[in-house]
């Protein structure tokens, strides 16, 4: 029970990694809150739900506000909202440019921004934003992403020093593969989808796609007492694709 009495807000909970994690931090004992802009995957949790499209400022105020009521306060917040987007810039309407930066990084942004002055009221906390191994290397086809998740870490690095004085650690975690609906996007469109998904696999050392519970374990590390030294990481959890 590594969360035993710790209140927190997980984002993106309806699916993947976000539920995943749901999943183990309410096994460690941990009071949720989930939110998502997809009220269907929340329903299954006993957690305080809350609706809303991380990008909408007015919303995500609301939807924190809401989970600080039905927890109590809150300890901890797990940024996992996001949305891939394939496309050389080039092809890619300015539209869908500015929606991968809102959802990826901004989102993240608005959402540690509402729950910040909880967290210092609580006496510290943690953060983990969910970027990308995108945010630490090219991808080919994935200017938009990559520059949303290379943002989201540094800001992960930024905030870190914004908040240490208020006992607040910030964290990322940059996954590799991860075998939830938002991968299946980037092979299933493929001319020949077996053999991207092949091809995918074969860039990681351990020759496979990860799982998201192998993901949601290295955000509890990071949002447990056994990381109290560690703040201002981009803790990559890919396979061994960052040096592959
Ligand atoms: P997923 O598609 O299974 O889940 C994403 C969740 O975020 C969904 O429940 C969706 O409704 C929610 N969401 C999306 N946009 C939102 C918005 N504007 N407001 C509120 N909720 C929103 O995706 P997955 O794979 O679990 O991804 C979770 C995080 O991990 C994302 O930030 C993603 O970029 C990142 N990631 C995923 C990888 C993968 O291979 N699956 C690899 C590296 C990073």
């Amino acid at each position: 029970m590594r969360l035993a009495g710790r209140r927190i807000l997980i984002t993106g909970a309806a699916s993947g990694i976000g539920r995943a994690s749901a999943e183990l931090f309410a096994r460690e004992g941990a009071a949720l809150a989930l939110l998502d802009r997809n009220d269907h995957g929340l329903s299954d949790f006993d957690a305080v739900p809350c609706h809303a499209d991380v990008t909408d400022v007015a919303a995500v105020g609301a939807a924190v506000a809401a989970a600080m009521s039905g927890l109590g306060g809150l300890d901890g917040l797990v940024n996992c909202a996001g949305k891939d987007q394939l496309g050389r810039l080039t092809e890619i309407a300015p539209e869908a440019w500015g929606e991968i930066i809102a959802v990826n990084l901004t989102g993240a942004a608005n959402v540690c921004r509402a729950a910040v002055p909880g967290l210092r009221a609580a006496g510290g906390g943690t953060i983990v934003n969910v970027a990308s191994g995108a945010g630490l290397f090219p991808l080919p086809n994935r200017t938009a992403y990559c520059a949303a998740k290379a943002g989201l870490v540094m800001f992960s690095k930024s905030l870190a020093m914004e908040v240490a004085d208020g006992g607040i650690r910030v964290n990322a975690v940059c996954p590799g593969a991860i075998d939830t609906p938002m991968l299946a996007g980037s092979y299933q469109n493929a001319p020949d989808p077996v053999a991207e998904k092949t091809m995918i696999q074969q860039r990681y050392l351990l020759g496979r796609f990860g799982t998201p519970g192998e993901i949601a374990a290295a955000i509890l590390f990071l949002s447990s007492t056994d990381a109290s030294y560690i703040t201002g990481t981009a803790m990559a959890v890919d396979g061994g694709r960052t040096f592959y």
